[in-house]
């Protein structure tokens, strides 16, 4: 019988058996799956797992600090924080096509996590091997990215389709069959905060797939500077549960007319996405109050350097997927 107790103890038990003696590492991503994974994967085998987190500078405002802290601390989890901001903006250069990008993340996530690899048997010698990759995937992450059965790739999800084929890793998926609410639960159950468990969703390549255009790191930093007072407004106004996620979106290829002060401006659109949903699959727009939407635009053309222009997206999915790419 399915209670999340059940869930939790299977799953303990499969990872135990996969893993025996040898070592796993998991890539954490300040999201809640990769948490809910590690933790899991951590309680099953404890020392024998290492935790990777990948600063690829595709993070939101404050992240990184956040699983430093939030998450070591409430887990005790070994961690590892390889700094490869310089390596994604390389290979992401130039590259504005969403699927393009999303390989090129995958790919170099893989990359990192293979030197990460290199470097824990190198610290420790005569133990024995790191085969593992523990993966946050979730059950809707199979199907849209063409796993399930008759679906076909709507997008490559960084830790599905977006794995490359010379995968050296054998993998540990444990929420693979399950959706977000039940991870959350999972989580709960693995006594993770609230701060990490109620999060709202943010997907693995990051700010990468919400500028529409290529990545530089001026444009990152745009787009992280919108994205937190955005964040900053919705939990002002206390929103954070009543919205699924919120994305902010830089049309970075995009440029209008405005003005401010006296003079005129040529600057690019930032697009707030704010949906309700129940898992991801299905999405509507959040009817939001419209005083916390002036605020929010209000700030960002104020604050936000060649932003002269807050949009809302009005559409649902289907046929709009939550994320612009
Ligand atoms: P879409 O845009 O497909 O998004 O409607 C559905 C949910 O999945 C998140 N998402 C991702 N999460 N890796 C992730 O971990 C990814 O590559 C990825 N792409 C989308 C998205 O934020 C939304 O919650």
């Amino acid at each position: 019988d399915w209670t999340t107790g059940n869930i939790v103890e299977e799953q303990l038990t499969a990872i135990r058996e996969q893993v025996g003696t040898k070592r796993a590492i998991c890539g954490l991503s300040g999201g809640v799956d990769s948490a809910v994974a590690a933790a899991l994967v951590q309680k099953a085998i404890g020392s024998q797992l290492t935790c990777v987190y990948v600063d690829h500078g595709l993070m939101r405002k404050g992240e990184t600090e956040q699983v430093e802290k939030d998450f070591v601390a409430a887990t005790g989890v070994q961690l590892k924080v390889v700094d490869a901001q310089e390596r994604f903006l390389t290979a992401l250069a130039g590259v504005s096509d969403p699927e393009q990008k999303r390989k090129i993340i995958g790919r170099e996530f893989i990359r990192v996590f293979e030197q990460a690899q290199a470097e824990i048997i190198a610290e420790a010698p005569g133990d024995q091997p790191v085969e593992f990759l523990v993966q946050g995937t979730l059950y809707p992450d199979v199907v849209e990215s063409g796993g399930g059965s008759g679906t076909a790739n709507i997008k490559s999800h960084h830790n599905v389709g977006g794995l490359p084929e010379d995968l050296e890793f054998q993998l540990i998926e444990p929420l693979r069959q399950l959706f977000k609410d039940e991870v959350r639960m999972v989580g709960q159950e693995l006594g993770l905060p609230d701060e990490i468990v109620q999060r709202q969703p943010f997907p693995g390549p990051g700010l990468g797939i919400r500028i529409v255009g290529d990545v530089t790191k001026e444009r990152l930093d745009l787009l992280r500077e919108a994205d937190a007072i955005a964040r900053e407004e919705l939990t002002a106004a206390g929103l954070d549960r009543e919205i699924w996620q919120c994305p902010v979106v830089l049309l970075a290829d995009v440029r209008s007319v405005g003005v401010q002060g006296d003079g005129r401006t040529y600057g690019h659109p930032i697009v707030l996405r704010p949906v309700s949903s129940e898992d991801a699959m299905t999405a509507d727009w959040t009817r939001m109050p419209y005083d916390v939407l002036a605020k929010i635009s209000t700030r960002i053309t104020n604050e936000v350097a060649d932003v002269n222009r807050v949009v809302l997206d009005v559409t649902s999915k289907p046929p709009g997927t939550i994320e612009w790419e």
